[in-house]
């Protein structure tokens, strides 16, 4: 049984403020009765904005998770504006997310980086979030599964599989985030078995083990039916994470 993850991407939002009630609110809202109520306990993470990342792990309820929304693949040097995955580890920041379509498409990502830095995380003991999704225009050309096959390829290729004892793949369709346009139950498990497939033609057995989380507009209204599909084991989510009473609602949808 993979226990299940919900995860919040706060992107470049927040501030001290923001984060102080949202610590707070959430702490209730985990004392109250919690995500832990139910039959499955859902796994917490939020990736908050790098200048936030101590606070919140020094804010947020011990047993939430913390990660950085990017790396850089160096240890360290002179790359003025970046961060390593060593420092996080320093900082006992455990996850990384690797690849969001916004790294991709507004800031000239390629698979290469993307491997190169999945590769950095594991070389410091940071468990990398792989995202993998494909344009609107490339699912209207039919070509969503190729895509991200070679996304995830790619990094494989290069990663092998060691980073996944701990790591993820989430997939988001970039037609599908920040948009209020959520893929179907039905396409996102199509996905999801896509890449579990491909995962399975590599190591059976790790692949039955993997976590995969959709991302692209997931909110209280349709996680539970996202969540119930057979290979998705939680989300990644955006605008809905910043609202504490939505992101407690998003756990708790989590069967
Ligand atoms: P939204 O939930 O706002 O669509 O964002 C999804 C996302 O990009 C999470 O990484």
């Amino acid at each position: 049984m993979r226990v299940s993850v919900v995860a919040g991407n706060w992107k470049m939002h927040g501030s001290v403020s923001f984060l102080e009630e949202f610590a707070s609110d959430l702490a209730g809202a985990l004392a109250h009765a919690g995500p832990n109520s139910g039959s499955v306990a859902p796994e917490l993470l939020i990736f908050p904005a790098a200048p936030h990342l101590a606070l919140a792990r020094s804010m947020l309820p011990p047993e939430v998770a913390i990660g950085a929304q990017n790396i850089h693949a160096e240890t360290q040097g002179a790359f003025t504006g970046e961060l390593s995955a060593e420092m996080l580890d320093d900082m006992g920041i455990g996850w990384v997310l690797v690849g969001h379509s916004e790294r991709r498409a507004l800031f000239g990502e390629t698979n290469a980086d993307t491997a190169a830095k999945v590769q950095a995380a594991e070389r410091a003991g940071v468990a990398a979030v792989l995202c993998v999704g494909e344009t609107i225009d490339e699912r209207r050309a039919g070509r969503a599964a190729e895509v991200v096959l070679a996304q995830l390829n790619a990094v494989l290729d290069v990663a092998g599989l060691g980073w996944l004892e701990r790591g993820m793949v989430a997939y988001e369709p970039v037609w599908a985030i920040g948009t209020g346009e959520t893929a179907t139950p039905d396409q996102a498990q199509e996905m999801h078995g896509v890449i579990r497939q491909a995962l399975a033609g590599r190591d059976a057995d790790l692949a039955s083990k993997v976590r995969l989380l959709y991302g692209g507009s997931v909110n209280p209204e349709n996680a539970a039916e996202l969540f119930g599909q057979v290979d998705i084991d939680g989300g990644l989510v955006g605008g809905a994470a910043l609202v504490v009473e939505k992101f407690v609602a998003i756990a708790r949808a989590v069967g």
